[in-house]
């Protein structure tokens, strides 16, 4: 119970990563504030946690609308009196596509969500920390903003520019005793990748990339998440956490193959 009396707000916490940070914060003692766009939705995740025994509430509301988040965060304080926790989590990547061929609305709409909506959460939410006399707030972040992948430009864009927000957020707001820290996550079976687990040749290729030769679990993720946000994590501050499986150190398939080949070659001739 590290999160017990706390209460964490969680945003695109429906389905996904988000619905697993929800069900383990709330494991932890956490009262669950579950949000994302479509209010069933939510109201069924709160639901489950309700059923736990812990105290949750649903809000709906879309993160990269400012009336929308000023709402969200006014109905959970009205709710709950604080937030001591902050989880960035809602994100989109709607679309795999060349840069030429990328329009601006889908461009806006991947950086609105990603990146305009995290700032927007923090911002609201950030407020209230300062008033309260502090908080964490987690983003979450994506390998891809490290990596930056051919396709998905918007996304990597607004990945990597959350893991700047964060430093940024760091530096003005530690006077105010609010920690603020990202997730990069790698390659996660679940969420967004549901609809590619069952397609056993892009999964092996895709696992291909990863030291580890294996997909993230969410509650690998959700781990991190619990750690940033208790007391063991008190000096960890502006930093992002990368849990890829050691994706982002590796080099492209069949490189390693050509370097072995080489020192191979090179100790049988000293
Ligand atoms: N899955 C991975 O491998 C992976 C890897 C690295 C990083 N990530 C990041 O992890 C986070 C969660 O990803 P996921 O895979 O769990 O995605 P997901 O299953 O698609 O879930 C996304 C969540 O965000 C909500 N959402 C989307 N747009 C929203 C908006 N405009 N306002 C409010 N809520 C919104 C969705 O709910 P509604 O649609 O009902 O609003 C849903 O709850 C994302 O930031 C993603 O970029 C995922």
């Amino acid at each position: 119970m590290r999160l017990k009396d706390k209460v964490a707000l969680i945003t695109g916490s429906t389905r996904g990563i988000g619905k697993e940070f929800a069900l383990g914060f709330a494991n932890e003692g956490a009262e669950v504030i579950v949000h994302g766009r479509n209010l069933e939705k939510t109201k069924a995740v709160a639901g489950e946690i309700q059923s736990l025994g812990v105290k949750s509430k649903a809000i709906a509301g879309d993160v990269s609308l400012s009336q929308d988040v000023t709402r969200m965060v006014q109905e959970a304080i009205d709710a709950f009196g604080r937030i001591d926790i902050l989880i960035n989590n809602a994100g989109v990547n709607p679309f795999i596509l060349e840069a030429e061929k990328i329009k601006e609305e889908g461009w806006d709409q991947v950086i609105d969500v990603n990146l305009k909506g995290v700032f927007l959460c923090c911002q609201a939410v950030g407020k209230r920390m300062i008033e309260q006399g502090g908080g964490k707030i987690i983003n979450i972040s994506s390998a891809a903003g490290i990596l930056g992948e051919q396709g998905f430009l918007p996304y990597c864009v607004s990945k990597a520019g959350v893991m700047t927000l964060t430093r940024i957020l760091a530096y003005e707001w530690s006077q105010y005793n609010i920690q603020v820290n990202a997730i990069a996550p790698g390659l996660v079976a679940g969420g967004m990748n549901a609809p590619i687990l069952n397609k056993e040749i892009l999964v092996s290729g895709l696992t291909q990339q990863v030291p580890l030769k294996r997909l993230g679990k969410p509650e690998e993720i959700v781990k991190i998440a619990l750690f940033l946000a208790s007391e063991e994590s008190s000096y960890i501050n502006g930093t992002t956490i990368v849990a890829d499986g050691g994706m982002t150190g590796y080099h492209p398939v069949g490189f390693l193959d050509l370097i072995a080949e080489m020192m191979k070659k090179k100790s049988s001739n000293p």
